[in-house]
């Protein structure tokens, strides 16, 4: 049920300017080095959409891999001020695409707006983190299995790339909070969706899927016991060279 590559990616959200060009550079240098021990990691940083083109266009050694946060759900051109196609990421030089992250969920995203933008993303063969997870309410209803269930059913079409989808599962409740799940319960929920995931799409190999919400330097040990967890979603910690690189080191530690 594991995948041996394990994926560690940085959602920096509303954060970075050209001068944070620094951090991705240290990150780099640090992944180029610690490749070197025989450790097998993917490194993505999902940028905000200004920083996209000029980080993808320094980066030389593709150790690590620049994605974006969100797109709209239209593939290309239309009448949709402010707004972003996965077209327009793809030319920017994005790989990946964040969508269903539960800040866009609680701005209007559906499950159905959220499937449309796989389909154009993926239409533009881009590379999708797909989060899904409960909030607080349904947690403490017992509704964490329902809530992921309907989640990956409203917005994964049976026709879909599966091998172009990784899943990211954050409670809402864990995300920016200092608070995580038991590693009991968070490996129940692993063996859950990776089954469901598996059986639901008649996919030979278990999907991958990452733990996102609160992963820092102190706590990512923890995680490390549960072999189900492909990798990470770190928000607030991958701002900063220091902890991202630290989180990554400790993991293996
Ligand atoms: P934090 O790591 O800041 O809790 O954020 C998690 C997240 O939302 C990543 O997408």
């Amino acid at each position: 049920m594991t995948n041996k590559l394990k994926y560690f990616i940085g959602n920096w959200k509303m954060f970075g300017s050209f001068a944070s060009l620094r951090i991705i550079y240290r990150i780099e240098r640090f992944c180029i080095r610690f490749k070197r021990y025989g450790k097998k990691n993917k490194i993505i940083l999902c940028v905000p959409n200004t920083l996209i083109s000029l980080f993808s266009s320094k980066l030389k050694s593709q150790i690590v891999s620049i994605g974006a946060q969100n797109c709209h759900q239209h593939q290309s051109y239309g009448p949709f001020t402010g707004s972003v196609s996965a077209t327009m990421l793809k030319n920017a030089g994005a790989k990946y695409v964040i969508l269903g992250h539960s800040d866009n969920r609680s701005e209007g995203d559906t499950n159905l707006i959220i499937k449309k933008k796989i389909k154009s993303a993926l239409n533009q063969k881009l590379h999708i983190i797909f989060c899904i997870g409960e909030n607080l309410k349904d947690k403490n209803l017992g509704k964490t299995f329902s809530v992921i269930r309907s989640q990956i059913k409203g917005s994964i079409d049976k026709k879909y790339n599966l091998n172009k989808i990784i899943f990211a599962y954050e409670p809402v409740w864990s995300i920016g909070t200092g608070k995580v799940p038991k590693t009991k319960e968070l490996k129940k929920t692993f063996i859950f969706i990776k089954r469901e995931i598996k059986k639901n799409y008649k996919i030979e190999r278990f999907p991958i899927v990452l733990y996102g919400g609160s992963v820092n330097d102190s706590n990512i040990k923890i995680f490390s016991s549960i072999v189900e967890i492909d990798g990470f979603l770190i928000g607030g910690a991958s701002q900063s060279s220091k902890k991202f690189i630290d989180i990554i080191k400790n993991y293996y530690k």
